[in-house]
This record gives structure tokens, C-alpha cells and sequence, in this order.
């Protein structure tokens, strides 16, 4: 067996559970609770979504949650430390995480980016005449369809640089200084603001049909094997699972930690949120498609970047007190991104870290300012648009369920720390999960196996 895991002498720490807690949320909170979860739940059954969606929760979600933090809490390293401590040969698993996620945060980047453009714009309504035409043409630089040229988008780039400038800066002062005040002052402010817009939501006309068109259940959908793939992608996307990302952050706690009770906090807190924007999202479609004379069906735009950068435009122009309440959704964008975008780079910083010896400083302006330049260069350009897709179906699709079986794979089939696992988790918690977990576990991941095979082919 490989040697016990020791502290890492200089390794920083969370000033405590609930700076923890926070900032677990403020990872798994993100761009995909706000335009990836409503989109999906619609086209996948709508209020039927909801059964697959607990259950891929249940019986993935909070399972590979308590696995991650097992791993990052007793291995006490990165993703590829903890991995390579977990079993010798197990550090390119790590690295496959740091590698997501540095891809990740590449096109994450641009996406916050182009909601601080947004959040600018509201306050003029500059996108209320076209909002398709003003996101494509005047904004992303796009030209005729089909006709791809290369050139640097200025407005794209100038929101860019400032995204990544204030990256660099939380993660160059350290986790408790940087990351932990990011999400102590962010995450209480984006539930804040979040509150606003749903409630507003909520009293606009049509809400109604917009919340009736979500939860609708098609309940044939729960036959089709694709739903419950898109159910267990969203869970696993949703809460940051299999990036390494939970690895990191709970390799940052103390030794002595309640690990089980903070993950169901985050867990249900996550899809909390999440339920909150759907509800938020389909009530201002709603009203969108009472104004349009339309029905919430035929809009358009209902998932993805559309969702937010030309569907919402075109509803903020449409509602009294649009500028007031564009700027809080763009502005929520920005901040919940903000949050998500910072672990993920925690993820490559961290692992720098301890694989060179870095200080924080060092290994947040090397990674920062590399991935700045490739950001700039393929999301500051005329490509981005067209690479976001590609780079999303790669890195999250592919990608993090590789991660996923992997880490599964080396943790309990091969390195059989499955039982020191489960008896580290039950150590200090107050829920002791079992062999059911184990076992719930390992049948994840051939879940996971199909979905790779599934994925793999069609791509
Ligand atoms: N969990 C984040 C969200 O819902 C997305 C994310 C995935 C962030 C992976 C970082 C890494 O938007």
C-alpha cells in the first residue's frame, strides 16, 4: 500500500466549514444553473425531467460528491496528488482533470465576459431593437453564415481581459484572502439578486403558462434512455463533479471535518438554485411568448447561449423597468460565473503548486495569464462562438465522464480504498454512508461507461 497521506506543511487552509460550504456552492453554482439546467429540463420531458433529475442526484450526484471530498479530505493534495496518493499510478487522472478544466475555463471565461458586455448594455438597451442581430452582427462580429474570418473583436476582448485580471487577482491572493471572500460576499449577494429577478419574474404576464410549460410532464420521456443521460450530465455538470474541483476544495480543510453534512448542503442547495432559475427563466418566457402572441413551444432560443445573450434581451426590452432588471440578470450572470470560474483554475493553480513547489502567486499569474492569452485568441475572435460548442461537447461531455470513470476506476476497483474511504467519511460525520455507497458507486460508473460509449459514437 502506498505511504499515509501526510499534511502538506505549507498547505493553506479554509478559515472554516462554512467558508467550505460557500465556496463549494459557489462552484457547482453557475452558468449551467442559470441557462443549462432549464433548457435541458424542458426539452427532456419538462416536469417529468424532475423524476430522473432527483434521481440521478440521489443516487450519482451526492455519492460521487462524498467521493471527491473523501478523496481531496484524506489524500490532502491537487487533484493529481490526492490521485497519485490514492494509488501510484493513478496521478494522470488528476492531470486529465487539471486539463478539463483548463479548457474549461478558456471558453467559461468568455461567456462571463460577454455578460459584463451585457450588463453594460442594459443600461441603454442597446440590443432591444434585434437582439439576434445586435448578439451576432454588432457584438460577436460574425459575418454572413458560412463565411468564418478571423479577425480580433475589440468589445469582446476589452470585457475579456478585465475577466481574467480579476481571476488572476483572487487566486494570486491565496484561498483565504481570494477565493473565500470572493464567495462570502458573492454568494449571499447572487441568492440576493437572483431572489429579485424570479420574484419580478413571477408577476409578469404569461408567467403562468411559462412555469405550466416547464413543468408539464411528458411522461413517455421517462422511456427514453437520452433523458436519463441528460439528467445524470446535468447533476454531474451542474455540481462541478469529476473536474477535480471538490478534490481541491476539500483537500483545503482541516483535518478533523464533517465532510458528509457540508456535501448534502451543497448538493441540495445546488439544485435549489437551480429549480429557482428554471422557474425564474420559464416565467420571463412565459411573458415573452404572451407579448410575441406565441406559445412558450415556439419560441426559439430556449437553451445555451441563445438563451441568455438573445431570448432575455429580447424579454428585458419587452418588460417595464427592463434596464433596472437587465442589469441584475447580467450582472448574476457575471457573479455566479465569476465564482465557478475560480475553481476551476483553482483546480490547475493548486496542482501547480504542489507538483513545482509554486507559491499561490506564482502558479495563479502562470496559469492566469497562459490561459489568458489562448482565451484571448480563440474566444476574442470571430471563432468563439463556433469553438464554444465543439470545445463544451469535448471537454464536458466526453471529457469529465472520462474523468469520472477513471477516478471511480483507480479509487475503489483498482486501488481498493473503497473501505477506507467509507470508514474516513464516517469518521468524523454525522451520516455514515455505508457499503451502500460503495456499491452505489461502482454502479455509477458503468452507468458512466455507457454513456461514454454512447457519447463517443455519436460525436
Ligand atoms: N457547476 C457549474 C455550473 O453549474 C459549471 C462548472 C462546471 C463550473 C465545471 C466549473 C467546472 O455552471
Amino acid at each position: 500500500p502506498a505511504a499515509a497521506p501526510h499534511t502538506h506543511e505549507k498547505r493553506e487552509h479554509w478559515s472554516g466549514q462554512t467558508a467550505f460550504i460557500l465556496a463549494a456552492i459557489g462552484s457547482a453554482v453557475g452558468l449551467g444553473n442559470i441557462w443549462r439546467f432549464p433548457g435541458q429540463a424542458y426539452e427532456n420531458g419538462g416536469g417529468a425531467f424532475m423524476i430522473p433529475y432527483l434521481v440521478a442526484l440521489l443516487t450519482a450526484g451526492i455519492p460521487i460528491l462524498f467521493l471527491e471530498h473523501a478523496i481531496g479530505h484524506r489524500f490532502r493534495g491537487s487533484a493529481p496528488l490526492a490521485m497519485k496518493r490514492v494509488h501510484r499510478h493513478a496521478e494522470g487522472v488528476g492531470w486529465l482533470h487539471v486539463a478539463i478544466c483548463f479548457v474549461i475555463g478558456l471558453y467559461y471565461t468568455a461567456i462571463i465576459a460577454w455578460a459584463l458586455s451585457y450588463f453594460f448594455f442594459s443600461f441603454s438597451l442597446s440590443y432591444q431593437d434585434d437582439p439576434a442581430g445586435f448578439f451576432l452582427g454588432d457584438y460577436l462580429q460574425l459575418g454572413e453564415a458560412g463565411t468564418v474570418s478571423l479577425s480580433f473583436v475589440p468589445q469582446v476582448i476589452i470585457p475579456l481581459v478585465a475577466v481574467w485580471l480579476i481571476t488572476i487577482v483572487v487566486l494570486a491572493l491565496g484561498l483565504h484572502n481570494g477565493v473565500e471572500r470572493l464567495n462570502l460576499i458573492g454568494i449571499p449577494v447572487l441568492v440576493a439578486t437572483f431572489m429579485v429577478i424570479v420574484v419580478r419574474a413571477l408577476f409578469l404576464d404569461g408567467a403562468g403558462d411559462g412555469i405550466e410549460a416547464l413543468f408539464t410532464p411528458d411522461f413517455a420521456a421517462l422511456g427514453d434512455p437520452q433523458v436519463w443521460i441528460a439528467a445524470y450530465g446535468q447533476i454531474f455538470f451542474s455540481l462541478s463533479l469529476a473536474y477535480g474541483i471538490m478534490i481541491t476544495y476539500a483537500s483545503y480543510r482541516r483535518r478533523r471535518s464533517n465532510i458528509t453534512s457540508p456535501g448534502l448542503v451543497v448538493a441540495f442547495g445546488n439544485s435549489s438554485f437551480e429549480l429557482l432559475a428554471g422557474i425564474g427563466v420559464f416565467a420571463a418566457l412565459g411573458f415573452l411568448a404572451s407579448q410575441q402572441g406565441v406559445a412558450v413551444g415556439d419560441l426559439e432560443g430556449l437553451a445555451g447561449p441563445f438563451l441568455s445573450f438573445v431570448t432575455f434581451p429580447a424579454v428585458i426590452a419587452e418588460m417595464p423597468g427592463g434596464q433596472f432588471f437587465g442589469a441584475l440578470f447580467f450582472a448574476s450572470l457575471v457573479l455566479a460565473g465569476l465564482t465557478s470560474l475560480v475553481s476551476v483554475l483553482q483546480v490547475v493553480s493548486s496542482a501547480l503548486q504542489d507538483k513545482l513547489n509554486l507559491k499561490p502567486r506564482t502558479a495563479a499569474v502562470a496559469v492566469g495569464g497562459v490561459s489568458a492569452v489562448l482565451s484571448i485568441v480563440g474566444f476574442g475572435t470571430t471563432t468563439g462562438l463556433y469553438l464554444l460548442d465543439t470545445v463544451d461537447q469535448w471537454s464536458n461531455q466526453l471529457g469529465i465522464v472520462a474523468g469520472a470513470i477513471t477516478m471511480i476506476a483507480a479509487a475503489i476497483w483498482i486501488g481498493r480504498r473503497g473501505h477506507e474511504l467509507e470508514r474516513h467519511l464516517a469518521a468524523v460525520s454525522t451520516l455514515r454512508p455505508g457499503k451502500a455507497w460503495l456499491w452505489l458507486v461502482s454502479a455509477v460508473a458503468l452507468l458512466l461507461i455507457y454513456m461514454f460509449v454512447d457519447k463517443a459514437v455519436s460525436l
